[in-house]
């Protein structure tokens, strides 16, 4: 173990081991299990963690952290418990998901403030590089209150930058930016963990976490539900049943050519809402050749389609199918 303060390469060089360790971690709050014998390790780079509301991401993150125990099973960061090591909670930052209480401090007074607290060696120039880092500007005198959201956050990661940490943890750092801001912070998660550095970030939206890069755990209901890259991932989910309604002018015939094409298990003819013509449900658990098929096949039969409506691609009810399976 090195000492406090090491750059978090070298510590990064000298231990050999996985970065982040749970090994079948739980947590209850009275009834509610919000975390459920979860284990897993990852090393340098960004991986994501991805699951709905109230999976228990936070709670996990918490722990990981060394902010709170886990009630079973075991935390390890760089090989040590966070919440004895000293050494090791020294190296471990956090982004909270809650908005940060910002006084009306400017940018760098507030992550010079950051370098005091956690005890850096010169708080000045650290809060400078983290500063550069997060590229916002320290010379900017205005006070970080009157900034967007998205250069809060990065004040926030700047943050928890300042003592230069080995393990950083950010939870749901994306929520509430614009687009644009979004792809500068993950831009700049990809450096953070290209420095070598085991940054971990959760999210409750699938597409944000393809740009993340490829490690995904996804937890549902305190559970871990799947590992793996996003392609896995997305192809788990793809296997799924999924049930879609496709409108159009012939649906009887465009219900029996679908039947024939591989994936789909049933079809059925609905009647349409409010005098409508009559919809088609479709059952099908390889969505992917359901999707590249519909249009040939309305074509082929000189049908319209006026509608092809996924019925249970919410969140939900994926990680409600990955949680069964
Ligand atoms: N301090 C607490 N006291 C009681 N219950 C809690 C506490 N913290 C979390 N929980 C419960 O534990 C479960 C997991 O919560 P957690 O906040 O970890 O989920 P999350 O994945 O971070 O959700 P979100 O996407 O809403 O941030 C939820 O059922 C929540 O209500
Ligand atoms: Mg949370």
């Amino acid at each position: 173990m090195s000492a406090p303060g090491t750059a978090p390469t070298e510590t990064i060089q000298g231990w050999g081991g996985p970065m982040m360790e749970a090994i079948g971690v739980s947590r209850w709050f009275g009834d509610v299990v919000a975390v459920s014998d979860i284990s897993f390790s990852i090393g340098p780079g960004v991986t994501a963690l991805l699951g709905p509301n109230g999976a228990g991401k936070s709670t996990l993150l918490r722990m990981l952290c060394g902010l709170s125990p886990p009630d079973r099973g075991e935390i390890r960061i760089l090989g040590a418990d966070p919440r004895s090591d000293l050494a090791v909670r020294r190296r471990i930052s956090i982004v909270p998901q809650q908005e940060a209480v910002f006084e009306r401090m400017s940018a760098l007074e507030l992550v010079r403030l950051a370098g005091v607290l956690t005890g850096v060696a010169d708080p000045d120039v650290a809060a400078r590089d983290a500063l550069a880092v997060v590229e916002l500007d320290a010379a900017d005198p205005r006070p970080v209150t009157s900034y967007s959201k998205g250069m809060k956050q990065r004040v926030k990661v700047a943050q928890a930058l300042v003592n230069d940490p080995a393990v950083m943890v950010l939870d749901e750092p994306l929520t509430g930016l614009d687009p644009r801001q979004r792809r500068h912070l993950i831009d700049l998660f990809a450096v953070l963990g290209d420095q070598g550095r085991c940054v971990l970030v959760s999210s409750h939206v699938l597409e944000e976490v393809e740009r993340f890069g490829s490690r995904v755990l996804v937890i549902a209901q305190g559970r871990l539900a799947a590992t793996g890259d996003y392609r896995a991932i997305r192809d788990l989910m793809d296997d799924r049943p999924h049930r879609i309604r496709v409108r159009t002018d012939k649906p009887r015939e465009v219900a029996a050519s679908l039947l024939l094409y591989a994936g789909v298990q049933s079809t059925a003819v609905v009647a349409g809402r409010a005098g409508r013509e009559p919809a088609v449900l479709v059952d099908t658990t390889d969505a992917p050749t359901f999707r590249r098929s519909v249009a040939a096949i309305a074509h082929s039969l000189d049908a319209q389609l006026w509608e092809v409506t996924p019925l249970d691609d919410d969140l939900e009810s994926v990680f409600r199918y990955l949680v069964q399976s």
